[in-house]
This record gives structure tokens, sequence and C-alpha cells, in this order.
């Protein structure tokens, strides 16, 4: 089905696997918004597209935000939710209630209350698309905070495809793929960390965010696709390294 001229909101929409979807869904005829909290970044990611998408500040942990971000974009036929939250790592017998509270907080209650305040101009047979993390599908020692994150997203959307019918609701799961959201990391330690994933996967490496916007650009555009998860992980759930 054709995205030209539908209009799609981006949440994350200024870095990354967001980026990325706005790239994809602007080259696909679409109109989008993107958003996220830092103006700066917005802009950046706007002169990035050549200025064929809109950028507005919200953060979506906050209410009034969101409900002024669907004022002004009033009529929406789909939502993309690729915002990071705070992450929650770590061995679980030492990690921190709160910083799994603050998690929790942030990305699933920000996907929650972000897809409430789009509902009232969501076209009813649109569709919404939560990006995830493959922590949820694959166990991981010391990703329990977020695998209770993007779990509970994921379940949520099973029931959400039912409820909010004929809203189609899907959900894609990324693996380890190279975004900004790791700049942070020393040079080395994230060369390390990527060859070593790219070691144990079937397909010999990460994942570049246009892996994962091909998906979301598919999820939106299918109408026959609705309560999907789509893993697109290089093939986490299988990895090459056996336990021995
Ligand atoms: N990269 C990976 O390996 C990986 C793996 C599995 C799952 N994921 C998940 O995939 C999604 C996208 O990740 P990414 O790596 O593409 O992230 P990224 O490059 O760090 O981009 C995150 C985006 O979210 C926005 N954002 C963060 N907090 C926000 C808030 N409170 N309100 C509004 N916007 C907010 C950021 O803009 P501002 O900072 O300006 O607000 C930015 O546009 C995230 O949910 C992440 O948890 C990532």
């Amino acid at each position: 089905m054709s995205l030209t001229h539908q209009r799609v909101l981006i949440i994350g929409g200024s870095s990354g696997m967001g980026l990325a979807s706005a790239r994809r869904l602007v080259q696909a005829g679409a109109d989008v918004f993107i958003a996220g909290r830092d103006e700066a970044r917005l802009q950046a990611a706007v002169a990035s597209l050549e200025g064929r998408a809109v950028g507005i500040a919200a953060d979506f942990t906050d209410p009034e935000a969101l409900q002024a971000l669907m004022i002004r974009i009033g009529r929406l036929d789909h939502l993309v939710l690729a915002a990071a939250g705070a992450a929650a790592w770590g061995p679980f017998a030492q990690l921190p209630v709160e910083a799994v509270r603050t998690a929790l907080n942030t990305k699933l209650l920000g996907y929650w209350q972000s897809l409430q305040a789009a509902l009232p101009i969501l076209r009813k047979d649109g569709s919404v698309v939560f990006l995830t993390g493959a922590a949820s599908r694959v166990a991981m020692a010391g990703t329990a905070g977020l695998a209770a994150v993007n779990g509970g997203i994921t379940q949520m959307a099973q029931t959400l495809a039912k409820e909010l019918a004929p809203l189609r609701v899907n959900v894609v799961s990324p693996g380890l793929v190279d975004t900004p959201a790791y700049d942070g990391l020393p040079a080395d330690a994230k060369a390390g960390m990527f060859a070593g994933a790219a070691k144990s996967l079937p397909v010999g490496r990460t994942g570049l965010a246009d892996d994962i916007a091909q998906g979301v650009e598919m999820l939106l555009a299918n109408h026959f696709a609705t309560g999907v998860l789509l893993d697109i992980d290089g093939g986490a759930r299988m990895p090459l390294r056996d336990p021995t």
C-alpha cells in the first residue's frame, strides 16, 4: 500500500532508527513529523532529511507536551514510537529498583501515554509501530531490566491490536544496532562490544538503523499486518556460540 501523503509521527525521530525510518518514509512520499526533546538535534535531523519533514520538540514523558504536539499536528495516519528511555542494565541482584522504575516510567509509560495522546487524532484504521528490544526476546544475563520494559511493551501491543482494532498495532524488536545511543561509550569499548556481538550472530554483523527502518516501513504500509512481532536482530535468538 502506498504511503504517499500519509501523515506519520515518529517520536524519537531525531536520531538512530527513528531518523532512519523518517528517511525511508520521506522517500516513500509520506508527510513526516519527527519529535524529540532536543531542538538542535531535531533541526539537524530535519536538515539531513533535506527539510522534507517537520521537527517538533516534545518530551514523551510529559503529558502536556504530548497534548500540545497532537494539537499542532492535527491529524495522523500512523504513529511510530522509537524514543529511548532510561536503560536499566546490570545484574538483577544489584540493580536498584529505582533504576527499573525510571526505565518503566520513561520508555514503557512514555509509549503508553504517547499512544493515548495520539488516539484522538489517529485515523481509526491507521497504525502504530512500537520499537522494543531483543533483550525481551533473548535471555541474557544482566538484561532483566531491559526485558521487563520491552517485554511489557510487546505484551501491551498484542492486547492493543485487538482492543483498538481496526487500528493496526505492531512491534519491531531490534537487536544490537549501531546508533548514536552508544556515542557515550569509549571508542574501544564500543568496538569490542560490536565485534563480539557480530561474531555471535548468524548474519556475521551487527545492525544498521536502516535494517530496522525497513521493517517499520513494511508494517506501516501492509494493511494485513497487525499484532505482528517482527524480530530484526541478525538472529540473536539463535546465537552461533552454544553454551559450553
Ligand atoms: N541501538 C540499539 O542497539 C537498540 C537495541 C534494541 C532496542 N533499541 C531501542 O530502539 C529505540 C531506538 O533506539 P536508537 O538506538 O535508535 O536510539 P537513539 O539513536 O539514542 O535515539 C533516541 C531518540 O529518542 C529520543 N528521545 C529520548 N528520550 C526522549 C523523550 N523523553 N521524549 C522524546 N524523545 C526522546 C531522542 O531525542 P532527544 O534525546 O533529543 O529527546 C532520539 O531522537 C529505543 O527505544 C531503544 O531502546 C535500541
